[in-house]
């Protein structure tokens, strides 16, 4: 996948429009993200919280989840965004669970409000991450 500039933020958009979607009701604190899959389909995630706190979803797993009920098996590119000073640093669960469907072409745009962003490898996000 070839990006511009135009192009990443235009996923960075997308991501912050999806966050709008986020049901945070205990941490306030709402993610979004959008996830391009092998054939070009689009799947947005936000994080939905329970009052049962463990049991709350990430953003990222979210899209992965719902776009993998329908058949995405590889992840072209992802953009996650949170209200963060910097870039959105992803949690470890999720960097574990962006990599079941990465490769190393994966493109992952870390993102916040403000249209800062990052682009990092899958490598960069979760060195020597598990596998089976
Ligand atoms: N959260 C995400 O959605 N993605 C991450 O990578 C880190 C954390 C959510 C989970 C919870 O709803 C809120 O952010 C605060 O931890």
């Amino acid at each position: 996948m070839n990006l511009d500039e135009m192009k990443i933020l235009e996923y960075v958009d997308k991501a912050i429009l999806a966050r709008e979607k986020a049901y945070a009701p205990y941490s306030k604190f709402k993610v979004g993200a959008i996830l391009v899959d092998e054939n070009g389909v689009e799947t947005t995630g936000a994080n939905i919280e329970n009052g049962s706190y463990g049991l709350s979803n990430c953003a990222e797993r979210s899209a992965i989840f719902a776009a993998a009920s329908n058949g995405m098996r590889k992840i072209k590119l992802i953009a996650v965004v949170a209200d963060t000073t910097g870039p959105v640093s992803p949690c470890g669960a999720c960097r574990q669970v962006i990599k079941e469907f990465a490769d190393d072409d994966t493109i992952i745009i870390l993102g916040n409000l403000k249209r800062d962003y990052k682009i990092m490898t899958m490598e960069e996000l979760l060195p020597y991450g598990f596998e089976l």
